[in-house]
């Protein structure tokens, strides 16, 4: 057999099949692709681990739990770098920092990976304005540690960005509006499918993290158009799933959910609580990046969350978990909103849909709350 008619040419765990011949013995020496994550113990990077282990990767992970750093104990997430390192075979994990911009050229020159995730972060506008060195320096010095490094090393594998909708700052709230029963929608049918891409980034309020995610997001698109990278920015709505260390300045639902099953009660900050946010589970997002892999274009932007399908307002959410879980939610309401805050959001999906029709939302609002309550039920009791 001639090594391009091996069967496994072509898939996506392997970046090459080499083949010697000796007399009538044919040996195939297979040599795994390697993904590099960073931000690995994070809801995202871990779900990017799990999933790209699965397609057969050498998954690399980069973390080193600084989200403790940022959100105290309860954003601790060393137990989820534990279950990588128990359930990923190979995993390894690289205990280094974003900002150590020499360490990370050093890693990436010996790692050659085949495709590098981006999802390290301080991803909290509210924790942000008391940390901006900090949170400057992880998001946009950070990502640009990140980006150099593969330029030096890896030109040609693509780059994933976990951006978000804040680069937007608070321009969709200046959308006329509809207030509903247990919900704002968007008045203008200009917005019937969500907020997309085009949608303006300057002349607003960003918060210190919106403003920093929009250097490192800008970054992303400039070594994409500059140097040709295949890289893109994936603007996140509310992304979640069970592997989120949920606390109350970041990871709302996961948060929201934690409080039902612990029997805490959760603050509700301004707009009737009927503020709306599009959830994606974090798997959505991983089966979006092996899209992206697959076919990668340069310094693009996509808007990506659970789209108005996937939309709910707090209130919504409150009446969906309690649905769920059995449990009645506890919460206290606070008039004055959080600065920055949107009060309605969801993603217009028709461009992720029409570059990557592979691709759409597969896991459903009900089924991603039932996911996140197994998880902090089983902490709880654990
Ligand atoms: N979860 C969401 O709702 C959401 C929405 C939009 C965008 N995003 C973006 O997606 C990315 C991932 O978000 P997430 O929810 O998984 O966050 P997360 O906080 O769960 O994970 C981020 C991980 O990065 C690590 N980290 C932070 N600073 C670091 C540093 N300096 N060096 C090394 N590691 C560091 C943390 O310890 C943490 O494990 C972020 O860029 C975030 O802005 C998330």
């Amino acid at each position: 057999m001639r090594a391009w008619d091996h069967p496994e040419v072509g898939s996506p765990g392997l970046s090459r099949v080499v083949c010697q011949e000796s007399g009538d013995t044919l040996a195939l020496a297979l040599v795994v692709r390697t993904i590099l994550v960073t931000g690995s113990s994070g809801l995202v990077g871990s779900e990017v681990c799990l999933y790209f282990a699965q397609e057969g990767y050498s998954v690399h992970g980069l973390d080193n739990n600084q989200r403790r750093v940022f959100f105290g104990p309860a954003g601790d997430t060393r137990w989820n770098q534990q279950r990588l390192q128990r359930e990923v075979r190979g995993f390894a994990h690289h205990e280094l920092d974003v900002r150590d911009r020499a360490g990370l050229l050093e890693l990436v020159r010996s790692l050659q990976p085949a495709l590098i995730v981006h999802a390290a972060a301080q991803p909290s506008h509210d924790r942000s304005a008391a940390i901006p060195f900090d949170d400057f320096d992880t998001n946009a010095a950070g990502t640009l540690n990140v980006l150099e490094a593969a330029r030096q090393a890896c030109p040609e594998s693509p780059f994933v960005h976990m951006s978000t909708n804040k680069v937007y700052g608070d321009g969709p709230n200046r959308v006329p509006l509809t207030e509903k029963e247990t919900r704002w929608d968007y008045a203008d049918p200009a917005f019937d499918h969500g907020i997309l891409e085009t949608f303006p980034l300057d002349q607003c309020l960003h918060t210190v993290f919106g403003a920093s995610k929009v250097a490192a997001d800008l970054m992303v698109q400039e070594y994409g158009r500059y140097f040709g990278m295949p890289t893109c920015c994936l603007r996140g709505g509310c992304l979640t799933g069970p592997g989120h260390s949920g606390v109350e300045l970041h990871g709302f639902l996961s948060y929201l959910v934690k409080c039902n099953v612990e029997g805490a009660e959760y603050r509700v900050f301004g707009y009737k609580g009927k503020q709306v946010r599009d959830n994606l589970h974090s798997h959505d997002v991983a089966r979006f990046i092996e899209e992206f892999a697959k076919s990668p274009r340069g310094g693009e932007v996509y808007n990506l969350g659970g789209g108005k399908a996937n939309s709910c307002s707090v209130l919504e959410a409150c009446r969906i978990i309690e649905e769920v879980t059995g449990r009645p939610q506890r919460f206290t309401y606070v008039a004055e909103n959080r600065r920055g805050d949107h009060i309605c959001y969801y993603s217009d999906l028709r461009k992720a849909r029409a570059h990557y029709p592979a691709w759409d939302v597969s896991i459903t609002l009900g089924e991603t709350i039932r996911q996140i309550a197994e998880s902090w039920t089983a902490k709880s009791t654990s």
